[in-house]
């Protein structure tokens, strides 16, 4: 859909390991592709692998929040296409440095961007019980929040909560559950985990500044299409293009979001909760 109107120019705001980049640069033999990601090791892969586009790609190193100066460095006024799969790749997940994971001990971290100062140790071990209870239920509506923060609170009295595993046992301690029970169902702690990881990297923000600033860095005829992966972010997307096609600026070419078929589900289990949403501008917007 993002390739239907043969665009020229296209930004990848979530280069991650480049799988939609070099499939889009393969069917688009004349398209330039700018990708940005703020994850400086998925980005020195990306290149790697579309090495043989050399001359057809610029890759920065950049959250989707600045794209329209990350545009304008290179001399971009305006594209044709944007492009973001939200959220984190398999290998984030699995490297237990980053600790985005609550199978493989390690730090606390959770910073996509290592520039960043702000690691998930800092906001677990700093925050207020009510703020953090809040940061619980906003980012990733978990249920019982309350209870999570209250005991996450008693734990950092004894010593600072510092490892992905320990902060795992803690949630589910708190919601009276065996974290080693999680084979077969989802683990107590995903929530927690989610709505940590989002807080640390802004994401929520960032799809906001991106969702605002789209309209006037699209092309007329411009398309956008968006990857989301839970329903907060999915949410914003739905109400962003849902008013700027009321204000006859966008053009909605997903009544309904997009899923993933069968066959997709089973090779790939994580786009099980993907949705994709695709709009349009319109030519005198
Ligand atoms: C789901 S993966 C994308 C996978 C990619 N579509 C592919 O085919 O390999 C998401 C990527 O977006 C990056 N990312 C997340 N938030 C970002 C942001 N605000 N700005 C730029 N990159 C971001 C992550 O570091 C990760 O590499």
């Amino acid at each position: 859909m993002l390739l239907a109107n043969a665009p020229r120019t296209l930004v990848d705001c979530t280069l991650g390991r480049a799988g939609h980049a070099e499939r889009l640069l393969e069917l688009a033999p004349a398209l330039k592709l700018i990708g940005l990601d703020v994850d400086e090791d998925n980005l020195a892969f990306a290149r790697e692998r579309l090495a043989r586009f050399d001359d057809r790609i610029t890759l920065r190193h950049a959250d989707f929040a600045q794209l329209g100066a990350e545009l304008a460095a290179i001399g971009l006024e305006k594209v044709d296409g944007i492009l973001a799969d939200l959220g984190i790749s398999s290998n984030q997940i699995s490297d237990p440095l980053r600790g985005l994971s609550f199978d493989n001990d390690g730090p606390l971290d959770m910073r996509l961007d290592r520039r960043q100062k702000t690691t998930a140790a800092d906001l677990i071990n700093s925050l207020g019980e009510g703020e953090l209870s809040d940061l619980l239920w906003f980012n990733a509506e978990e249920r019982h929040s309350r209870k999570i923060a209250k005991r996450l609170c008693a734990a950092r009295r004894q010593g600072r909560i510092n490892s992905t595993v320990l902060l795992a046992r803690l949630v589910a301690a708190a919601v009276g559950e065996n974290p080693d029970a999680h084979r077969s169902k989802t683990h107590p702690a995903t929530k927690t985990f989610m709505a940590l990881r989002m807080a640390v990297n802004s994401e929520l923000d960032s799809l906001k500044s991106l969702l605002s600033s789209a309209p006037s860095l699209l092309a007329p005829n411009g398309r956008i299409a968006i990857i989301s992966f839970h329903s907060g972010e999915d949410r914003l997307v739905k109400e962003s293009f849902r008013d700027l096609a009321k204000q006859g600026r966008y053009r909605i070419l997903t009544k309904k979001p997009m899923i993933s078929g069968e066959a997709e589900r089973v090779a790939n289990p994580r786009c099980r909760s993907a949705k994709l949403r695709v709009a349009e501008l319109s030519a005198i917007a």
